[in-house]
């Protein structure tokens, strides 16, 4: 497969220096600004257009600090000048059905798999268009380390599922003059007509690029690769607390 050069676009610029940003200026982010960029994220694809997710903006800093703590001490949830709790959310879709009469949701595991894609594209689509002014972010998985925690300080019904947070902000110099991760080539991602397993040296080539990138990223420096670092990730971060805690909200039940 032969690439060709890659094109230039505003919005494929903007992809291209998309880095996680955790180290934000003191400058505040303008309310009106802050509800520009969600109305524009809005306009992400919807599943069946049921727009199945909502955002829970955290102000109070007992909060933030309660949700920091529990999501393994990350001091930019507190630092951040905006914390949204992005949820997948069925409780509008479960309404609608009922007004309608054709009964309540029931947990199954099709309509929970919509409600989350509905979350992360809309979640996707709102870091874009804030990297697109300017601003950071950085998603925060770590609030499933202890979601009741997020579920007892946002007092968050039932259908309502909190799947990651957003921090958000202007970067910081230090945090400007981060370099974006290299991705997979193409190659890796792209399969033509049939699945083929990846290809160790190719697996082993992306490695070698990571571990060049990791070791020199000056005081962040890491020794490991992507392979290694995949492995401490998925291995060691398995919150079996999950499977219960989906179906307590009402999630994958069935
Ligand atoms: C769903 C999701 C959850 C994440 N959770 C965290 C998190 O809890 N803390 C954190 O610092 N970064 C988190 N990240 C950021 C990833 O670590 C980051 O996207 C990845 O290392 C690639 O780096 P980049 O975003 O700078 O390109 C998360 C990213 C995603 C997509």
């Amino acid at each position: 497969m032969t690439l060709q050069a890659p094109l230039n676009s505003p919005i494929l610029d903007c992809l291209r220096a998309h880095r996680s940003v955790r180290d934000y200026s003191d400058a505040p982010i303008d309310n009106d600004l802050l509800a520009t960029l969600i109305e524009a994220a809005q306009h992400a694809p919807s599943s069946s257009f049921i727009q199945a997710y909502s955002l829970v903006r955290v102000n109070r800093p007992e909060a933030r600090a309660r949700i920091a703590a529990a999501a393994g001490g990350q001091r930019w949830i507190e630092q951040a000048p905006a914390f949204l709790i992005c949820c997948a959310d069925l409780r509008r879709v479960d309404r609608a059905c009922r007004d309608k009469g054709r009964g309540e949701l029931e947990g199954w595991a099709e309509h929970s798999l919509a409600a989350i894609i509905d979350c992360a594209l809309f979640a996707q689509n709102l870091l874009l268009a804030a990297e697109s002014v300017g601003l950071g972010g950085v998603f925060i998985g770590g609030i499933r380390n202890d979601p009741g925690v997020v579920v007892d300080t946002l007092v968050l019904p039932e259908l309502v599922l909190p799947v990651f947070g957003l921090c958000l902000g202007w970067p910081s110099e230090q945090a400007l003059q981060q370099t974006a991760k290299p991705r997979m080539p193409v190659e890796l991602i792209l399969h033509q007509d049939r699945y083929r397993d990846p290809d160790p040296q190719q697996i082993g080539a992306y490695d070698a690029t990571m571990a060049a990138h990791y070791r020199g990223r000056g005081s962040h420096a890491r020794l490991d690769d992507w392979s290694a670092a995949t492995a401490n990730a998925m291995q060691g971060k398995k919150r079996k607390h999950m499977l219960d805690f989906l179906r307590r909200r009402g999630f994958f039940k069935r």
